[in-house]
């Protein structure tokens, strides 16, 4: 393509700059704003030209994050780019869309409100923010029982699994809250009930159960956690709430099993949070958090000002915000209601169920993920003494796959899977693709002359060196857990790219 510019003398230097070439001869700005204007076009070329090496977010199954959407909503995203939510007198429609949807997941999680009450929540970028407003009010209202009661409140904690996604340790490092962890074991990746409730005490301001755990999917069993405990509860006199993590299963478990317990129905269950991102099917970044009642937030978390024309309530860590996600968000359920939620989701099993059996039929995965959960695979490699599963999601980068390898956390630091996300726009015959070109890098591995694939003899290297170790034979067995041990080390800060 040839940039034609806007600028009126079509002298010579305009007229031969192709691909905006005229432009990039010299260094891109990287650190310095340029000193002179360029035309738009050239911007735009420039830019574009730099972000087609980006991945495809169509392929990137490393993310729940939703990469599709109808035109028909493309649209009311695009109309309503320019309008910033905060405005609420000046957008009093936007304000109203954003309490129906907190109305319907609400009422879709059970929460105690009648047909036609205003339920307590608000929209957040995602479910970081969420979360990060829900472990507020917890702290708060725990202090002040804790005040109230005489008693010191400079110690709070939170109990969680190892499991939790990153923004728990944000929230517990930026608000100052020991995240007490239940360590995870061999076989068992998600939070134990039982160890949770062991390791609560007076200062815990609340139990995070995750619905859809992060790293494989599964569902923690909240009903089981609600019952040790109001046990607890009552025979301490402790007043320990549970919080719901459901970023991902929120927008799952409604539509594929309605009858589990895990939401508002259980009393101990005070707040929820969801990312509207994920399965609530819109483009990055809408979150939610609902309470169960007005008394669960407390008040003076909520600031009200008056600048902008009415009096308005806010509850939100930034303040400004854009309105188009909120609105996409009202869309997609008015327009799919739970029927074409619920036909997604299912799909979305389905295709889950026909990427699990094919990596099954290789004989040469196990399968961590388990049936109830969000819709992902999460599978390690049966035999990992000639290659990783590292070695694997480079392989596969080659077709274009963005599938993340990472090890579980502690106590199970020795099991590395790999996670493929099932989306709505993961058709069926983008599995049977994707388990084709598995077979085909398996095949390819499997073939390689050397003992070990390159990086992981690279690894192994390395880890003799820094460790200063003398070279001594090792069992397949040992020389694995090392070469899993060095990867730990290096994707450990990637675990944050998990999301
Ligand atoms: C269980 C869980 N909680 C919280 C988050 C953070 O969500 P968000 O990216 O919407 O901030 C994630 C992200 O994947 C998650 O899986």
């Amino acid at each position: 393509m040839v940039i034609t510019t806007t600028i009126a003398a079509d002298s010579d230097e305009f007229l031969y700059c192709t691909f905006a070439s005229r432009y990039v001869r010299s260094p891109v700005p990287r650190f310095k704003m340029p000193e002179k204007s360029m035309p738009k076009e050239a911007a735009y070329q420039v830019i574009n030209d730099e972000l087609m090496l980006d991945g495809n977010p169509r392929l990137n199954l490393a993310s729940f994050v939703t990469t599709w959407m109808e035109p028909e909503c493309n649209d009311l995203i695009l109309a309503s780019i320019n309008k910033n939510y905060v405005d609420m007198d000046e957008y009093p429609v936007t304000t109203e869309l954003q309490n129906r949807c907190v109305n319907m997941i609400a009422h879709l999680f059970h929460a105690p409100v009648g047909d036609d009450e205003t339920a307590v929540g608000v929209g957040t970028v995602g479910s970081s923010e969420a979360i990060m407003l829900a472990g507020l009010a917890f702290k708060r209202k725990w202090q002040n029982k804790r005040k109230a009661e005489g008693k010191p409140y400079d110690k709070p904690n939170i109990v969680t699994g190892a499991n939790v996604q990153v923004c728990w340790e944000k929230f517990a490092r930026y608000f100052e809250v020991e995240l007490k962890e239940v360590k995870l074991k061999e076989g068992y990746y998600v939070m134990d009930p039982v160890k949770a409730v062991e390791m609560v005490d007076e200062n815990t301001i609340c139990v995070a159960a995750i619905l859809g755990s992060t790293l494989t999917g599964e569902f923690e069993d909240v009903k089981l956690l609600n019952e040790l405990l109001t046990k607890k509860n009552e025979e301490t006199g402790w007043d320990i709430p549970i919080h719901v993590d459901a970023a991902s299963g929120g927008f799952v478990a409604p539509f594929v099993c309605p009858d589990l317990p895990w939401d508002f129905r259980l009393p101990l269950v005070k707040s929820i949070n969801v990312s509207g991102h994920k399965y609530g099917l819109v483009y990055p970044g809408v979150g939610w958090v609902v309470w169960r009642a007005k008394e669960d937030l407390p008040e003076e978390l909520i600031f009200h000002i008056n600048y902008l024309g009415s009096d308005q309530p806010t509850f939100t860590l930034n303040f400004s915000k854009g309105s188009s996600q909120i609105i996409a968000q009202y869309y997609q359920f008015i327009r799919l209601g739970f029927e074409g939620y619920k036909k997604v989701i299912e799909n979305c099993m389905e295709n889950t169920r026909v990427l699990k059996g094919g990596l099954e039929k290789t004989g040469r995965f196990d399968i961590v993920s388990k049936d109830v959960g969000v819709p992902l695979v999460a599978f390690s490699l049966k035999d990992s003494s000639k290659y990783s599963v590292f070695d694997m999601s480079e392989n596969l980068r080659r077709f274009g796959w963005i599938i993340p390898a990472y090890t579980i956390p502690a106590d199970a630091e020795q099991i590395a899977v790999l996670r493929v996300v099932v989306r709505e726009d993961f058709s069926r015959s983008l599995a049977e693709r994707l388990i084709w070109h598995i077979e085909q890098v398996l095949e390819e591995m499997d073939s390689l002359p050397i003992q070990m694939s390159t990086k992981a003899a690279t690894v192994k290297k390395q880890l003799e060196s820094t460790e200063g170790q003398k070279v001594v034979k090792k069992s397949e067995k040992e020389m694995q857990e090392e070469i899993t041990r060095y990867w730990r080390r290096l994707v450990d800060g990637k675990r944050i790219g998990v999301c």
